[in-house]
């Protein structure tokens, strides 16, 4: 696998590369667990050759969040990317990728960037917005693979790349989870032995908001009031549960039957997030 830590160096490996390969790109924070190994793994079904990128971005963390203390783990991360026959990884300084502070940025609508998660995280998705922009222009892949744990990244990336025009094709991979349902997260990490117990109620509870509605229950605000409810009882602060549309998360309409379910709570100081297709 070869590390490129300089935009130029990868335009220069990847360039004899085109136009006969199809290249594929997996943008990572790093602290890699088996749910971005399994993008990576369909990136290979998807494109000749593999670019994984590892880049903490400070842009789409609020001051208060946990860019400082984010998980870093450089090296145990390049021996699981080269086990997966990764052939490039982009693992630029932040020097490199914002040599100034970054001065335009992409604006995702505030219908998708201020609503559920966004609500919490005030200028977040400007910020993954910004930066996947910046990924795609620097490795320009044919194919980008991005996870549906991350239900409301994944539609803001597709839209920004349906309302730019952009030559990429947007692969969304399934969530990966822990025996006990935990969805994994580079954040587990922070959870003590006894908040790892407690940890996969969220899925539970994900789980049992799906099952009223697929029996019938079309009291979406009901369902999540008693979701919050029951995470709350068990000691963790709920930001939302939310039933929504899963092509543009909006209120769904009274038939619709495309839904997603989507959560965030702390437990602790650790915040975690996951979703359910109903
Ligand atoms: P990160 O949290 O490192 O996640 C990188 C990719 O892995 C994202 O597409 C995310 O949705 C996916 N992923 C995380 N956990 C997963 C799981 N349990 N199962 C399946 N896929 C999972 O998301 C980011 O980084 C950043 O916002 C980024 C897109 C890199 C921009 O900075």
């Amino acid at each position: 696998m070869q590390i490129h830590e300089t935009i130029g160096g990868l335009r220069a490996a990847l360039k004899p590369l085109r136009p006969a390969a199809r290249i594929a790109l997996v943008p990572t924070m790093g602290n890699l667990h088996e749910g971005h190994i399994a993008l990576v793994t369909q990136a290979r079904r998807h494109a000749d050759a593999v670019v994984a990128t590892i880049f903490v971005n400070r842009l789409q963390f609020r001051p208060g969040e946990d860019f400082d203390k984010y998980p870093r783990t450089f090296a145990a991360d390049c021996e699981k990317l080269a086990a997966a026959g990764v052939e490039h990884l982009f693992a630029p300084a932040e020097s490199e990728m914002y040599p100034q502070p970054q001065r335009y940025h992409v604006e995702p609508p505030a219908e998708h960037a201020d609503v559920i998660e966004g609500e919490f995280r005030p200028g977040h998705f400007r910020g993954v917005a910004t930066v996947v922009m910046k990924l795609f222009q620097i490795a320009q892949p044919d194919v980008a693979l991005f996870g549906k744990k991350d239900f409301q990244q994944l539609m803001v990336i597709r839209s920004m790349a349906a309302d730019f025009d952009l030559p990429i094709e947007i692969v969304p991979g399934e969530t990966v989870r822990a025996a006990d349902g935990l969805a994994l997260s580079s954040r587990n990490g922070y959870l003590t032995d006894d908040q790892r117990k407690e940890a996969p109620r969220l899925f539970r509870t994900l789980t049992k908001v799906v099952e009223n509605i697929r029996a019938g229950n079309r009291d979406f605000p009901g369902l999540e009031r008693a979701a919050m409810a029951e995470m709350a009882a068990h000691g963790w602060i709920p930001d939302y549960i939310a039933v929504r549309n899963t092509f543009d998360l909006q209120l769904p309409a009274a038939h619709e039957s495309r839904l997603v379910v989507l959560a965030a709570a702390r437990l602790g100081s650790t915040r975690l997030i996951d979703n359910l297709e109903v």
